[in-house]
């Protein structure tokens, strides 16, 4: 595997592999390799992420740090009377779909011999950290708002990392962190593009699921869009191997009460609008700056989709509808849903295949029930 760590606006290469950012102009780097699928190997593989193998860039089998994760169940069923499928991201080891960026990024971490990670998170992300480092041997330090759930806290500690709360905001914390960096290797799922190369096992999911088609598109939560930007990368590493002939239109979430993407789409602006963080049901996507934002942006529009927001309302009424319907989730991931009825009002954009997903499981949220 020819693997290169680009910066994506100087297109300089990356001088070691533990730098995961431009030293020149401070851009995260982005990860240049060919990913195949070779889909009759894939057919007889375990039903787990690593079944696509020859697309994630971890060069030997021994640094992988695996649960088994991923090929969650795809199911369909029917909002207002509209065909809806699932991905069942909630069932994920750690109960979120994180899972899928900390197995491929720690098992690169394995790969360099790092003994010590820290990690900066809302919650999910510290978690799913923590219990890969925990399975590979590597300690591990979250960082997290002193306002996160004190389910994910408790769940990130009990794993075996050492949490730190940061009084303010989630950018407060993200600053701390970086100060820390100097001690640690800095395993960040935002910044770190390992991270996205996990996630983009997502779209490879759905087109296996759906009999090896893309969907028309696909309905996701975006906080700081780890998850958009992998599964952008997911479907255009498909289309390169002329496995799907299109990318869906990639259709983008936030709640009112944080929406520097949905109000950048509204208003036009090809960057983030700067916004007061307001308190929300959605804690796992409450980010203010986002560093990918322009990128995020222009991807959604590339795609022929946009961004929306909802309200805390009816996030709220979703989590409890959808829970009653069988499908318990965090409410983070309600957004989502909120933004399915959204879409739906809308009768072109109910035509054809519509995906979404349950990103994090219900047990997450006590404390708001
Ligand atoms: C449950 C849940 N859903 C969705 C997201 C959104 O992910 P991203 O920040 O990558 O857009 C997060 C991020 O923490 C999350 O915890
Ligand atoms: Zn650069």
């Amino acid at each position: 595997m020819l693997i290169r760590m680009i910066c994506p606006t100087c297109k300089k290469a990356s001088p070691d592999p533990a730098v995961y950012r431009c030293p020149d102009c401070g851009e995260p780097f982005e990860l240049e390799f060919e990913a195949r699928f070779p889909i009759e190997k894939i057919r007889q593989r375990k039903a787990n992420l690593w079944r696509y193998r020859e697309a994630i860039p971890i060069e030997a089998d021994k640094d992988i740090v695996s649960f088994e994760e991923g090929f969650t169940p795809l199911l369909k069923f029917d909002i207002k009377g509209y065909p809806i499928w699932v991905k069942q991201d909630h069932l994920f080891p750690s109960g979120s779909y994180k899972d899928r960026g900390a197995s491929v990024l720690i098992s690169y971490v394995r790969s360099m011999g790092i003994k010590s990670v820290v990690e900066d998170s809302s919650g999910n992300a510290g978690c799913s950290i923590a219990m890969y480092a925990s399975a590979a041997g590597i300690e591990c330090e979250v960082f997290v708002p002193q306002v996160t759930s004190p389910a994910k806290m408790e769940q990130a500690r009990m794993l075996g990392a050492r949490i730190r709360k940061i009084p303010g905001s989630r950018q407060e914390t993200a600053q701390a962190v970086l100060e820390e960096a100097n001690h640690a290797y800095y395993a960040s799922h935002v910044y770190n593009p390992y991270f996205m190369q996990g996630t983009k096992t997502l779209a490879y999911e759905i087109v296996e699921q759906m009999d090896w088609k893309a969907p028309d598109r696909l309905i996701l939560p975006v906080g700081n869009g780890t998850l958009l930007l992998g599964v952008y990368n997911g479907f255009k590493d498909l289309l390169r191997a002329e496995i799907i002939a299109e990318i869906p239109k990639l259709i983008g979430i936030q709640t009112e009460s944080c929406n520097p993407l949905a109000s950048a789409w509204e208003q036009k602006s090809v960057k983030p609008i700067s916004v007061v963080l307001q308190p929300t049901v959605a804690e796992g996507i409450a980010i203010a700056q986002p560093v990918h934002g322009e990128r995020i942006l222009k991807v959604v529009k590339e795609t022929g989709g946009y961004l929306l927001s909802v309200t805390e309302e009816s996030i709220l009424r979703n989590w409890r509808e959808m829970a009653k319907k069988g499908f318990f989730m965090e409410l983070t991931s309600a957004t989502a849903f909120a933004g399915i009825e959204r879409v739906l009002e809308n009768e072109a954009d109910a035509k054809g295949r519509t995906v979404s997903l349950i990103t994090g499981h219900g047990l997450k949220s006590v404390g708001h029930f």
